[in-house]
């Protein structure tokens, strides 16, 4: 399946609104760049993840959709030029320019000069070990371009804006560079990586999710047996009832780079001990699969149910399996961990369980990425994967066989709630302002809230019907952002509280379109 081109705004569900956003980032472009045409646009959509949080990066499925909020570049490539412009209808990412490797190698990141630019490096690396890969020529340099950018996903608000950029712009970037047709695993697989190439070590649900979106459906994003996101329906409401996914951002910036070392990138290595903590109990050895070459949850779950349990291998789509194997891993935590365990790991307690020594284990595990912590929290962490892990397959159960739409909203909605408990009490990425959320909205006509995507701020997703919209949206407006931000404008808060659809994933724009 090729990652479409469209050649109008039907895509859209707003059409006419979206040709005028369109035109609007092209006399952004024209602007900067007046003697240039743009040959085409490529755009990519944030998300919002329903079920299934700090998971993907241990290989477990999730169950998130593409959101009618995207990025659009419009792009002029020149071949005779090593030169990249970038420009922004936003003024808060101010023109930057630089110049590609004249010598065909491939372009590197200087930490020390982080700043939004540095998204489209990663995309630049990315499509240009992909082009290498297809056996481009290793001396020949990437082509210059200009490019001018329009988002609507808020950054840094849980909704992926950094994938929706990567993906929109490794797009670009390669079609600059002579490919015409790229398939959605190809697309996914090469960006997945992207942000790696500055230091967050995500896994792939955010790139899987915004490129292969569709119009009103969720996706369950895999891992195993291969990457995939597969498409499913929700149920019909009775009486034309309408379901809706209401987004409240918390305006907790959480910026995911700067606060990795004691959240993001902490809970990925945090996972990876703990599946290696988990292994040596059983004197298992896993694949290393990890971001940090260590085992995750998924193979410790999969060598030991076979190895330990003589049972045959899971194939990943036997629901009631999986679902019976994640339930008794949830429960054997318990067990497994002692009561001091539970409390958590120092570095020292952590090496003399894994029998090595502090600095192997330093070695090890926390060189690849630097992590500060007191105590690693291999219990809680582990627990919430397995349970999560549970839960996405439970979404998945009842999206497969419930019909009644009002036993839907109640049970989706109950699960989306067990999930807010372990994100908030497992794995510590909710924040106070998102709990003050989930007791606002659960009060106020939401079936379901749950912090959405990495957290530690961020933002939240509700699940209600159109009817009890109203009640829903006035309740977090007078109880939450006036009260928390009583000089909020109206602005903000339309783009804090926002009524979403699942939408389109990422895809090539004709610029014809927009004429
Ligand atoms: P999360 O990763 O928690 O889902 P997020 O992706 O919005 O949320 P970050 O990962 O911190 O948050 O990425 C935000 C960064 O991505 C911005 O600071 C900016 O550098 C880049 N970015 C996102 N959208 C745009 C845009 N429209 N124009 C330029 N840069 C953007
Ligand atoms: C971020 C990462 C994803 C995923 C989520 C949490 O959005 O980019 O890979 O780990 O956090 O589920
Ligand atoms: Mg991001």
């Amino acid at each position: 399946m090729s990652v479409p081109t469209f050649t109008n705004f039907d895509f859209s569900p707003a059409p006419e609104q979206t040709k005028q956003r369109y035109q609007h980032l092209a006399a952004k472009f024209h602007a900067e760049f007046p003697n240039e045409a743009i040959q085409y646009y490529t755009r990519a959509p944030g998300r919002v993840n329903l079920m299934g949080d700090h998971i993907d990066y241990n290989l477990f499925s999730c169950l998130p959709m593409a959101i009618d909020f995207d990025l659009v570049a419009a792009v002029h490539a020149n071949p005779e030029s090593l030169e990249i412009a970038l420009v922004n209808t936003d003024p808060k990412f101010t023109k930057q320019q630089f110049t590609l490797p004249e010598d065909g190698s491939v372009i590197t990141i200087d930490d020390n000069n982080f700043n939004w630019s540095s998204y489209f490096r990663c995309a630049l690396i990315v499509a240009h070990k992909y082009l290498l890969e297809k056996g481009r020529d290793a001396s020949k340099p990437l082509v210059g371009m200009h490019v001018a950018f329009d988002g609507t996903v808020p950054t840094g608000g849980g909704l992926s804006s950094s994938a929706a950029f990567c993906v929109a712009s490794t797009l670009a970037i390669l079609k600059a560079n002579g490919v015409d047709s790229i398939s959605k695993a190809d697309l996914t697989r090469i960006t997945v990586v992207s942000e790696h190439y500055i230091g967050l070590n995500n896994g792939g649900l955010d790139q899987c999710s915004s490129v292969y979106g569709e119009d009103g459906m969720c996706l369950l994003v895999q891992f195993r047996p291969k990457l995939n996101g597969i498409p499913l329906k929700f149920p019909t409401l009775p009486d034309g009832e309408e379901l809706k996914f209401i987004i409240s951002n918390t305006l907790v910036e959480s910026p995911k780079k700067l606060t990795a070392p004691v959240n993001y990138n902490l809970r990925v290595v945090e996972m990876g001990i703990a599946s290696d903590l988990l292994a040596k109990k059983f004197n298992l050895s896993l694949p290393s699969e990890s971001n940090i070459n260590s085992g995750t949850l998924r193979g410790f779950m999969e060598t030991y149910f076979v190895e330990v349990e003589k049972q045959s291998p899971w194939d990943g789509q036997d629901n009631v399996k999986g679902m019976k194997w994640l339930q008794e891993l949830t429960d054997k935590c318990d067990e497994w961990f002692t009561t001091e365990e539970k409390v958590g790991f120092t570095t020292e307690e952590a090496a003399a369980a894994l029998g090595l020594s502090v600095e192997e284990f330093t070695q090890k595990y926390l060189t690849k990425m630097e992590v500060r912590y007191d105590k690693l929290k291999l219990y809680q962490r582990a627990k919430h994967v397995f349970s999560e892990s549970y839960r996405v397959l439970q979404c998945l159960h009842l999206l497969q066989t419930i019909e009644n739409g009002d036993d839907f909203l109640r049970e989706f909605g109950g699960v989306m709630n067990a999930s807010q408990q372990s994100l908030d009490q497992l794995n510590g990425s909710s924040h106070p302002n998102c709990n003050r959320i989930c007791e606002i909205a659960l009060a106020n006509g939401a079936y379901g809230t749950r912090v959405t995507g990495a957290g530690f701020g961020g933002s939240l997703v509700s699940i209600t019907t159109a009817k009890k919209l109203p009640n829903l949206v006035n309740a977090l407006v007078a109880e939450y952002y006036k009260k928390e931000y009583p000089n909020i404008t109206d602005d903000e808060l339309a783009n804090a509280l926002v009524d979403t659809k699942p939408a389109w994933g990422a895809s090539v724009v004709a610029a014809a379109a927009v004429e």
